[in-house]
């Protein structure tokens, strides 16, 4: 099994404009001094500053990605994106089945399925959102709502080098609310058992991130739990001197 780099990963959402790219600048500046540790760092940011965010870190170790794609290669899909033109614009990920997505997007475990088969094909990594809302989590629902979203999102065919599977509770999303230690201990270790019930030795290399208000305040603690092996920042992403602050989890 090939041991990967922690991965922090940052997810711009809808924000950021032409002047953000000195952020990208700042960040990749960071990653090429050293200063970002030892954590594979990938910033997604619009569609709008894909290609010249990539064209800023071409050579450098700060990866460019997506924050959604449609599963088709091309087509008469008004407003969509595929994988293969991120990755035509320089992308190297994508994030998947994000839970602002599923909620407000209503997608379904199956369209992530496809999304994820589709990123593969197209050469990306596709890093899967799993988690449960507020009610599920307060009916204790948490493992049987992961356990679907897994059972029923992720390729088959998925390895350490084509997935990256980040649990984010909904309710800790942008909220500033985190859940226990042994909280996120227990469920990634349900996720790393229920992976290996999918894809048996293919599971072991997978990233596990933990995602929702990751901040520079919370990082250490958290990227050193049990089958943490990296972080899906929001609203910390955006400004490039939190995001080095959270990587120095990964000195
Ligand atoms: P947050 O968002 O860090 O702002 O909570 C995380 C995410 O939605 O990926």
């Amino acid at each position: 099994m090939t041991i990967l780099p922690p991965l922090l990963a940052g997810n711009w959402k809808m924000n950021g404009m032409q002047g953000s790219l000195s952020e990208i600048e700042a960040l990749r500046d960071a990653v090429t001094s050293g200063r970002m540790g030892r954590a594979e760092t990938l910033i997604c940011p619009p569609f709008t500053l894909l290609r010249a965010a990539a064209d800023l870190c071409r050579g450098a170790a700060l990866g460019i990605g997506g924050q959604d794609c449609d599963p088709k290669p091309s087509g008469a899909f008004t407003g969509n994106i595929s994988a293969d033109m991120l990755r035509d614009a320089g992308a190297t990920a994508v994030i998947v089945g994000h839970s602002e997505r599923r909620t407000l997007m209503g997608e379904t475990d199956a369209l992530v399925h496809a999304k994820a088969d589709a990123a593969a094909r197209a050469g990306l990594l596709a890093i899967i959102c799993v988690g449960e809302t507020r009610d599920e989590h307060d009916r204790g629902e948490t493992l049987q709502v992961i356990g679907r979203q897994i059972d029923e999102s992720v390729p088959r065919t998925s390895g350490a080098g084509t997935i990256a599977v980040a649990y984010e509770p909904v309710w800790a999303i942008g909220t500033g609310l985190v859940p226990s230690a042994g909280q996120i201990v227990d469920v990634h270790g349900f996720l790393r058992q229920r992976l290996e019930g999918l894809l048996s030795d293919r599971a072991g290399g997978v990233r596990l991130l933990y995602g929702g208000s990751v901040k520079p305040d919370n990082a250490e603690a958290i990227g050193a739990l049990s089958n943490v092996d990296g972080m899906l920042v929001g609203g910390a992403s955006l400004k490039a001197k939190d995001f080095i602050e959270i990587a120095a989890a990964y000195r």
